[in-house]
Formats: C-alpha cells, sequence, structure tokens
C-alpha cells in the first residue's frame, strides 16, 4: 500500500488515508487501496473501524482534480462508479465505521465520510461539496447521502452554492456528531470506538444491517427486517451470555468479554 496504512489496536482497526502532498486527495490508487485495505480486515478480530486522514490539515480534499480534468463523459461515469462502489462497501460494511475527520472534508472528503456510520470532527475540519465551482455535480454519494443526513433544503444550499462550512455549523446540522480539539480527536474516536466494541459484536452488527436497510423502505417493511434480525440474536452465544449475566444475582461476578458468537 503506497497510500494507506492500516493499525489494529485491541478490537479497534485504524484506517488512515496518507497522501499528505495531495491533502490526501483521491485518485484511483487510492480508492482501489481503500477497497482493498477495508476487504482485508479480519472480521473475527475487528469490531469496529476508524477512517482518519493522515496530518494535521485535511481528512480528504476532494476526488483527484488532476486526474478527473481529462476526463471523457464514459470515463468520468466510471471514475464516479469507482468511488460509489468503494463507499458503498464502506456503507455496507458489516462493521460499524467511524470517520474521524481530522482537516477539509471536500467533494470526495465529505462524500467518503457520509458513507461510514458516524462522524466525529477536529475544530478546524471544513465541510463542503465544492464540485459545481469545477463545472461537475458531487459524484461519489454526495447528492444523495448529503440529502439524506442534513435534508434537501440544507443539501441543496450548501452543493448549489459550493458554500464550504466549518465544524461548528457541521455540528448544528447535524453533519457530525461532536467536535474535539484536534489534539483530542482520535482519542475521542478510539473511545466511541471502544464503548461500541464492548458490547456483543453480532448484535452491535444486525444493528447496522437494520438502520441501513431500514430505511430503504417503508415502515411497514422496515419493521419486519428488525424483527427479523432481533430473532436472529437469540441463537448467539453473546445473548445467553448477557442475559444470563443481567439475571444472575451474584454482585461479585465480572463481566467476561462478549465472544462474538
Ligand atoms: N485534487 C488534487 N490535488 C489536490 C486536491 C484535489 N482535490 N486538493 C488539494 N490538492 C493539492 C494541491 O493541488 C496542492 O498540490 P501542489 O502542492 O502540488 O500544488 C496541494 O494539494 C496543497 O493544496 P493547496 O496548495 O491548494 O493548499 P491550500 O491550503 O492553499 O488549500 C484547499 C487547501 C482549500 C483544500 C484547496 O487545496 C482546495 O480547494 N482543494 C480542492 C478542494 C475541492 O474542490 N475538492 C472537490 C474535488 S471534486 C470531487 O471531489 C468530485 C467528487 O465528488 C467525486
Amino acid at each position: 500500500m503506497e497510500f494507506i496504512t492500516y493499525e489494529q489496536e485491541g478490537f479497534v482497526g485504524i484506517v488512515t488515508i496518507n497522501r499528505p502532498k495531495a491533502l490526501n486527495a483521491l485518485n484511483s490508487q487510492v480508492l482501489e487501496e481503500i477497497d482493498a485495505t477495508f476487504k482485508a480486515i479480519d472480521l473475527d478480530a475487528v469490531r469496529v473501524v476508524i477512517l482518519t486522514g493522515a496530518g494535521e490539515k485535511s481528512f480528504v480534499a476532494g476526488a483527484d482534480i488532476g486526474e478527473m480534468s481529462t476526463l471523457t463523459k464514459a470515463e468520468g461515469e466510471a471514475f464516479g462508479k469507482k468511488g460509489n462502489d468503494v463507499f458503498r462497501m464502506i456503507e455496507t460494511f458489516p462493521i460499524p465505521v467511524i470517520a474521524a475527520i481530522n482537516g477539509f472534508a471536500l467533494g470526495g472528503g465529505c462524500e467518503i465520510s457520509m458513507s461510514c456510520d458516524i462522524r466525529i470532527c477536529s475544530e478546524n475540519a471544513v465541510f463542503g461539496q465544492p464540485e459545481v465551482g469545477l463545472g461537475i455535480t458531487p459524484g461519489f454519494g454526495g447528492t444523495q447521502r448529503l440529502a439524506r443526513l442534513v435534508g434537501p433544503g440544507m443539501a441543496k444550499q450548501m452543493i448549489y452554492g459550493a458554500r464550504n462550512i466549518k465544524a461548528d455549523e457541521a455540528l448544528r446540522i447535524g453533519l457530525v456528531n461532536a467536535v474535539y480539539p484536534q489534539a483530542e480527536l482520535m482519542d475521542a474516536a478510539k473511545k466511541l470506538a471502544g464503548g461500541i466494541a464492548k458490547n456483543a459484536p453480532i448484535a452491535v452488527r444486525a444493528c447496522k444491517k437494520a438502520i441501513n436497510d431500514g430505511l430503504e423502505v417503508d415502515m411497514d417493511q422496515a419493521i419486519v427486517i428488525e424483527e427479523k434480525l432481533f430473532g436472529s440474536c437469540f441463537e448467539t452465544e453473546d445473548q445467553k451470555y448477557g442475559m444470563a449475566f443481567f439475571l444472575d444475582k451474584n454482585k461479585e461476578k465480572v463481566k467476561e468479554p462478549f465472544q462474538n458468537k
């Protein structure tokens, strides 16, 4: 991998986009390496992933404008599909993915963060979809996910106006869940990840699937999706242990980590 680093700390995998000379912009190679990195994660060992960018200035400053500048119509569509396929893989990744946004999250950078389950950012983070200022639409899901996350009115204002927003406004409109000083961002992301990783992993995965799949259908179908996933938990050892531990009146007993079984 030239542009991605991967580390594992306990149950948490950390994927870092590392192309600082171009503020971590996404060219085809970076997209392919992100895809390969996620697909190599050992889901028996890792329960939560953190996605971040290298350096203190930029999370991801967008798709690579140099690479896009000479594309034909067909090549543009193919490049959009390449990014969309990778981001959809992240969105539907079986375990939660937290975006720790450490600076610029513009264009494809805002878009990749929106394919993650949870976004937190540093105080210097800047979000936006500046594409119309370059003569293009957002191309890696921005027109779809921004409208779903912050509502169509705010998404349209940001996208039509190519208007960047700072961390405090991103927090106010619900694009991020929390803002931290830069130096505290990764610790906060790890704490958030640790709080998820201590819970029953199969149940957490089922919650992700229920929320994501349920949002794509009407409520009658959505609650059936939940019922099936809820039912499936009763086949797990973690459910049996979790409930037995609750019901056990021995107050001295210490809770064991869930087994992911
Ligand atoms: N693509 C390619 N290179 C990029 C880049 C991008 N998206 N963003 C930054 N870079 C490169 C710059 O060209 C520069 O390279 P050189 O040193 O070789 O000149 C280097 O990163 C540092 O950037 P700046 O000198 O511009 O840094 P700055 O601090 O003055 O400005 C910035 C920072 C405001 C983020 C500015 O770099 C910028 O506006 N970048 C482009 C942001 C953008 O428009 N993103 C959307 C791209 S389109 C897209 O993403 C489409 C899609 O949906 C798929």
